[in-house]
């Protein structure tokens, strides 16, 4: 059967993760978070305390980093992995949060992930979210999906899934860290988030993600067929 690439894009927090993961099932396909490599990269520059200003500190900094997600079986889902350790729980952290979309504008570091990225997808059969996926990345992919929802039904479904492990975390911070993502990520210089021209909107504001699944499958089938 014909194998093709799925390009999910939007704003924090809208649940593109969710649906990419759920449609790759689906049709026995790669799942990539990319959101997740600039995330594993951000905790190597905090932790090598990287200059963001510093293009020789950064280059050299890229040259040890080593990204890659193993399967785990028991969640049924990729975990990332900086140089062979998992920091799949790390990246989530509001620290690495807060820290992302500012390091992500950084032209080597977009350069470095996008590379990969492009590798990863040369077999096609994959289905990849991020910000600029289906603009940079595979700007020839069969299907694009530009996922939107409101701001504060995405601010509550943020809050309960932290809320589990962080009881001291606020709708409010969390509000303000989405607007705040959504700016840098949508005005940086290079690859800002934007809707590609073909890229068809999903608003899943008021839609199960069942519902969800059920309209982009659907997209993905009139594609491979
Ligand atoms: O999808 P996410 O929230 O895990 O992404 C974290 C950050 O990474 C996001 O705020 C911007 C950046 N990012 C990016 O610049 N390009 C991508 N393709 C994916 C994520």
């Amino acid at each position: 059967m014909k194998k093709i690439i799925i390009a999910i894009d939007g704003f924090s927090s809208c649940g593109k993760s969710t649906l990419a993961k759920q449609l790759a099932k689906e049709l026995n396909y790669v799942f990539v978070d990319t959101g997740a490599m600039y995330r594993a990269i951000t905790v190597y520059f905090l932790r090598n305390n990287i200059a963001t200003d510093n293009t020789k500190q950064i280059n050299q900094a890229l040259q040890h980093i080593h990204l890659n997600f193993i399967f785990n079986k028991e969640k049924g889902s990729s975990d990332m992995y900086l140089n062979n350790e998992n920091v799949e729980l790390l990246i989530r952290e509001m620290l690495v949060t807060q820290n992302v979309s500012n390091i992500s504008t950084i032209k080597e570091v977009r350069e470095f992930a996008v590379a990969q990225q492009q590798q990863m997808g040369k077999a096609k059969g994959i289905v990849m979210d991020g910000r600029d996926i289906g603009t940079t990345v595979f700007p020839d992919a069969e299907l694009k999906i530009f996922v939107t929802a409101n701001v504060d039904v995405r601010v509550e479904r943020r809050y309960k899934e932290l809320i589990v492990t962080d009881a001291t975390i606020t709708k409010e911070a969390i509000k303000q860290n989405l607007l705040e993502r959504d700016h840098i990520d949508s005005t940086r210089e290079i690859s800002p988030l934007k809707k590609a021209d073909d890229a068809i909107v999903l608003d899943n504001s008021f839609i199960t993600r069942e519902e969800q699944l059920a309209i982009a499958l659907q997209w993905a089938k009139e594609r491979i067929n």
